[in-house]
């Protein structure tokens, strides 16, 4: 039996937090639906952050509350998990109010490596971002909820160039004691290292995750955006080095708001289409239905062409 590799999309999330329309709440379910019915493991659904810095996703709490209703994202093993992006202690108040054990929500908190792309991204330091997760991270993990950390800009910034592995891990380090270790180990709390502007070539994943050891690197996630093409050879090398979870967003949507100007917009996340067949040529399963996913790329595509064209 080929080993399992975990996908998660965050279409939903990164890819609907970039468009220069705004998607009505009821394609944004329906998209979600679709993922679920193509078995990805995991969906980013919205984000609890400020509607005045990224005001596609100020439907977030009318996005769940249709998610909840449908009762269809419970504890069973078949549905996925539902992830919403949390960036402080007000927007963990709000997801609060949703998470049950009916309907479980796992929260992604988000700093990075580059302290000028964290500051355009959060109006915080590195080291003021990981103060606000202290302030309702362990409570998350009290009440239940996973929690994903994500670091972004771990191979380049977009405002300051290269950045090293060193950096990358010091921020690790942190995330890693505010979380306790033992979070790690029993799968409640996971890093997820994100290539914000698609900068990686697979050396450079290479010496990233050289930082880690074999332990460690089954609770880290690759995030990667497909700017130049060379996501997928940054999946095989992931995989060499035990990789074994991945976000991509179906048809290639996505991009942080933060990272791009009009002129030169943040490029798109790995397709999961891609991810996928990547992860499969390389022998690996996932749990991804093909054909469903292809539908949902297409509506995808549907959906975002349609709000573009309204312009919204
Ligand atoms: P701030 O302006 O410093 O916040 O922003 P503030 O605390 O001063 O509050 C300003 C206003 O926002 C107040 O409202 C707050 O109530 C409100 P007012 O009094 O003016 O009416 N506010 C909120 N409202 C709803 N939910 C909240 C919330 N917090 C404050 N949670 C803040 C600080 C962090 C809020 C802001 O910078 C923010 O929302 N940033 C989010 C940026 C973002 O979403 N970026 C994209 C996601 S990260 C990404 O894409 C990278 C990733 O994909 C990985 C990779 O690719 O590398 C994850
Ligand atoms: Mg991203």
């Amino acid at each position: 039996m080929p080993e399992l590799v975990r996908i998660t999309d965050v279409s939903p999330r990164d890819g609907l937090q970039n468009e220069s329309g705004v998607v009505p709440a009821a394609e944004k379910v329906r998209l979600i639906e679709m993922l679920a019915h193509a078995g990805v493991d995991e969906i980013e659904a919205t984000s609890f952050v400020s509607p005045k810095w990224v005001p596609q996703l100020g439907d977030a709490g009318e996005v769940l509350e249709a998610l909840r209703a449908q009762g269809k994202f419970g504890p069973e093993e078949q549905a996925p998990a539902l992830s919403v992006l949390v960036p402080n202690e007000k927007g963990f108040e709000r997801a609060k109010q949703f998470h049950s054990p009916a309907f479980p929500l796992k929260i992604a908190v988000f700093t990075a490596a580059s302290e000028t792309f964290n500051k355009k991204n959060t109006n915080a330091s590195i080291a003021e971002s990981i103060e606000r997760f202290r302030a309702f991270v362990p409570e998350a993990i009290e009440l239940g909820m996973d929690v994903r950390l994500y670091v972004s800009t771990v191979i380049a910034c977009p405002y300051e160039g290269r950045i090293t592995p060193e950096q990358v891990r010091r921020v690790c380090d942190q995330l890693i004691e505010l979380v306790g270790r033992e979070h790690f180990e029993d799968d409640v709390a996971e890093l997820d290292l994100g290539d914000t502007i698609g900068a990686a070539t697979a050396d450079d994943m290479r010496d990233l995750l050289a930082m880690f050891d074999d332990e460690e690197r089954e609770s880290i996630v690759i995030h990667l955006h497909d700017t130049f093409g060379r996501a997928a050879d940054c999946v095989n090398a992931s995989l060499d080095l035990g990789i074994r979870s991945f976000d991509g967003s179906v048809a290639g949507l996505g991009g942080c708001p933060f990272a791009g100007t009009k002129e030169k917009p943040a490029p798109g996340n790995i397709s999961t289409e891609l991810l996928v067949r990547t992860i499969r040529s390389a022998g690996f399963e996932t749990n991804v239905n093909v054909d469903a996913l292809a539908d949902a790329a297409t509506f995808a595509r549907e959906m975002v062409g349609r709000a573009r064209a309204a312009g919204v």
